[in-house]
């Protein structure tokens, strides 16, 4: 019988209330389950001496590193990660949020499956959450949104969580920059991992107050341009857009050549050159822009052109609803109603592409 074994990594920043309380929590839990667990504490000089708390149990399973002059949550995990004498690697928040129950589970899945990282995840048929609904309703849109322009997150339910399990000699931490509050995410996306999740129940903190905050929250949108670049995605964006331009003259072209030379109501050809229009970004955007997405067979090929084909008229809507909105109720210039109209279409158009054609 192989022995058990599990290194558990506790960021913290002012959590003296919690400390103590959980570590014992997950003590008492490791020691039924494993034969052999760490407990890594990486607290970054909290004013209210976490630390401090955290050494007062004398147990040498438990180590506590006092991270001077940096900060950050995503960052303490990596530290933490990195310091894990074991493989197998569980990061969870001080908080009580993360239930130390689910240790075990986390632990068992991945050696099951074999996998590199199982998520506890929060968004799940059977996952539960106590407490701010709000925050879930954010997070839920966030998730969707990332999930668009990052392949790798595909069918993952909760790539922002802060509960997981990971094989350590799968991972590679070099590139991970650590912006913000957001590991998982930066890992998910960067390397392309074996991930299973599984459902848990989200408590609520039990003392002391969440670290996240609008400085968090710019820290995200920054990790989220960053990764943009760092993941190559950005290219996709940027041909995305080149090939919808290229559209726009192919439209006029069309029109005018219908109208001028077939003697066709504007109006009739105004509609084929739309249609023509987009079968054109259509198939640009099969070879230039989504040819590692593309599934093989001709089937398949004609079940994205018709997608694409619903997905263009969501867009043209979309477009259409923020011209009449920016016009009428905010009494902006019709023509430059209509630039932003372009534009939230655009980003629909590819938030849509990406999610309903070829993720
Ligand atoms: N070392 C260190 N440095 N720890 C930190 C820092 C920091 O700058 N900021 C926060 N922490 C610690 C907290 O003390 C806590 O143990 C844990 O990281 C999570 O911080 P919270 O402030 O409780 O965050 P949250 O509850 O709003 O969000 C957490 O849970 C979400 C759901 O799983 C985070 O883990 C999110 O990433 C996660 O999405
Ligand atoms: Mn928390």
């Amino acid at each position: 019988m192989n022995k058990k074994s599990i290194s558990i990594v506790l960021p913290t920043y002012n959590e003296r209330k919690n400390i103590k309380k959980i570590i014992i929590e997950i003590i008492k839990i490791c020691e039924k389950n494993f034969d052999f667990f760490e407990i890594i504490v990486v607290d970054d000089n909290s004013p209210d001496k976490t630390y401090e708390e955290a050494r007062k149990i004398k147990d040498n399973r438990i180590k506590v590193f006092v991270r001077k002059g940096e900060r950050g949550l995503a960052s303490a995990i990596k530290f933490g990660i990195e310091n894990a004498k074991y493989k197998y690697v569980c990061v969870m928040d001080a908080d009580f949020q993360h239930p130390p129950k689910f240790i075990p589970i986390l632990y068992n899945k991945l050696i099951e499956n074999d996998v590199d990282i199982v998520i506890a995840s929060r968004f799940l048929r059977e996952s539960k959450i106590y407490g701010f609904k709000i925050r879930k309703f954010f997070s839920k849109i966030a998730i969707y949104f990332i999930s668009s322009f990052f392949p790798n997150l595909k069918n993952i339910s909760d790539p922002l969580s802060g509960f997981f399990i990971l094989n350590k000699e799968k991972i590679d931490l070099k590139n991970i920059r650590c912006i913000g509050f957001k590991f998982l995410f930066e890992l998910l996306s960067k390397q392309k991992l074996k991930v299973i999740e599984v459902p848990f129940e989200f408590e609520k903190r039990r003392y002391g107050k969440s670290k996240m905050n609008l400085k968090e929250i710019i820290n995200f949108i920054k990790l989220f341009f960053v990764l943009l670049i760092d993941t190559k995605e950005y290219k996709r964006l940027l041909k995305f857009s080149l090939v919808g331009i290229s559209g726009i003259f192919i439209n006029e072209f069309f029109l005018f050549l219908l109208t001028e030379y077939f003697n066709i109501f504007y109006v009739y050809s105004a509609i084929a050159s739309f249609e023509i229009s987009i079968l054109w970004n259509f198939l640009l955007s099969e070879f230039l822009v989504f040819s590692d997405l593309r599934k093989k067979g001709l089937k398949n090929f004609f079940i994205r052109m018709i997608k694409t084909n619903l997905v263009r008229g969501v867009g043209i809507i979309v477009g259409l609803v923020t011209l009449i909105i920016l016009t009428e109720i905010f009494k902006i210039h019709y023509l430059i109603s209509n630039l932003f109209g372009i534009f939230a279409a655009s980003i629909f158009n590819y938030i849509l592409t990406m999610r309903k054609v070829y993720i």
